[in-house]
């Protein structure tokens, strides 16, 4: 069986690679039918690469070969790759992406795409690289109704944060060092401010939930304005600041989402996922909490997610049982509606300051470090309940960080 790979980036010749490396077992697990690489469809070339000859750049090649049966997208980016995965979808191929922003943005068309030809639409790696996450939840935890999930999903940021938590470095310093050893990229903008993170937050929504999220519906607050004092802060406190991605289903059947810097109790799973790791957490009302740790980015752990799929597809033909319906109009609690408690920095630590911020918080939760500053925590409220309470303590608010409940 023939498979074709689109984008030979560091996802794209990993999948290759781990095809290569692995190629006896494979075929094992395959039965047999080993899914050789027959096309690479990139502008570039690759001189000395064992993969060179297969190149080409023309993908109506792949599109019209019908001896393609599975088509892997390691392109990224929105378009070509949508054009590109809906024809090979209608050309009665399977594809398996590692593309969030695809599966983000294009999830609901292209698995009704897929359905209406009888192929699949596959993506455990565009959520937490090599982590399985996507077919645990669909298959494992299937009998759970779905309450939480919430991960660390951005390894650049988590990275960034280490670096300050650890190594007291402050943000600029840390984000040169990711960018240095290749994890940020030169803009990091879809790092730093959250971006990424929140489509991987959309996905895994979406399928918990069973209704497609979008991720402009999504709260989204990046990392950029955390600073070495939050950081100690929040150890006063008893705990780390880290970028969490959390999808909450409430009572009325809505759902609450967000991407923002939060304090994570110290001992919790996610408070020790460091470096460019990832963490996902699912709560179900049957299992309980169930967490998944591992490399969420880089060639081989990513490769590793892709090819499983591809193998899943060569064993079994057809539409994959999961996915998702379109969007359901109000499902998305709102921005200003989201609820949590917070850890509130302001400014002065003087007996006048204390005695204002008495008024809304219970004295035993102050943390004064001695440097000009108070810190207290607040009662379970709302985004516009903290937006208003900065409008009427006459203290000025330095910053507020949210603090998660698990
Ligand atoms: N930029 C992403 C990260 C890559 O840092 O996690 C993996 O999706």
């Amino acid at each position: 069986m023939y498979i074709a790979i689109m984008g030979y980036g560091v996802v794209g010749s990993g999948v290759a690679a781990v095809l290569a490396m692995n190629k006896d077992s494979v075929t094992g697990k395959c039965r047999g039918d080993y899914p050789q690489v027959k096309y690479i469809l990139d502008l570039r070339s690759f001189p000395g690469d064992p993969f060179e000859d297969k190149v080409i750049s023309d993908f109506n090649i792949i599109a019209g070969d019908a001896d393609v049966e599975i088509v892997v997208e390691t392109m990224g980016g929105l378009h070509p790759a949508y054009e590109f995965v809906s024809a090979c979808l209608k050309a009665g191929k399977s594809v398996v992406t590692s593309n969030k922003e695809l599966v983000a943005m294009k999830g609901f068309e292209l698995l009704e795409t897929a359905k209406e030809n009888n192929v699949s639409f596959m993506f455990e790696a565009s959520v937490g690289g090599g982590i399985p996450v996507i077919r645990p939840i669909y298959q494992c935890l299937v009998a759970n109704d779905i309450q939480l999930v919430a991960g660390i999903l951005n390894g650049t940021t988590n990275f960034i944060l280490s670096k300050m938590i650890n190594e007291n470095m402050d943000f600029g310093a840390a984000l040169r060092l990711a960018q240095d050893n290749g994890y940020a990229e030169k803009d990091p903008s879809a790092d730093v401010d959250g971006l990424d993170a929140c489509r991987k937050i959309c996905i895994l929504a979406s399928l918990c939930f069973g209704s497609h999220i979008y991720p402009d519906s999504v709260y989204t607050k990046g990392i950029r304005d955390i600073t070495l004092k939050d950081v100690e802060y929040a150890g006063a406190f008893g705990g780390v600041v880290k970028l969490i991605a959390l999808a909450e289903k409430k009572e009325d059947g809505r759902v609450a989402l967000s991407v923002s810097p939060a304090i994570v109790r110290n001992g919790h799973q996610l408070a020790c996922t460091g470096d460019v790791f990832n963490a996902v957490l699912v709560r179900g009302n049957a299992v309980g909490d169930v967490v998944f740790y591992g490399a969420g980015a880089g060639k081989l752990p990513t490769a590793s997610a892709v090819v499983a799929d591809v193998i899943d597809c060569v064993r079994s033909k057809g539409t994959k049982p999961f996915g998702w319906e379109k969007a359901k109009a109000g499902i998305v609690v709102s921005a200003g509606e989201i609820t949590s408690r917070y850890l509130v920095r302001v400014e002065g630590d003087s007996d006048e300051v204390k005695k204002e911020i008495a008024g809304v918080a219970t004295a035993d939760s102050f943390i004064t470090l001695g440097d000009g500053y108070t810190a207290f925590v607040t009662e379970e409220i709302s985004l516009d309940g903290l937006e208003a309470l900065s409008e009427t303590l006459k203290v000025n608010i330095i910053s507020t960080l949210k603090i998660m409940d698990f």
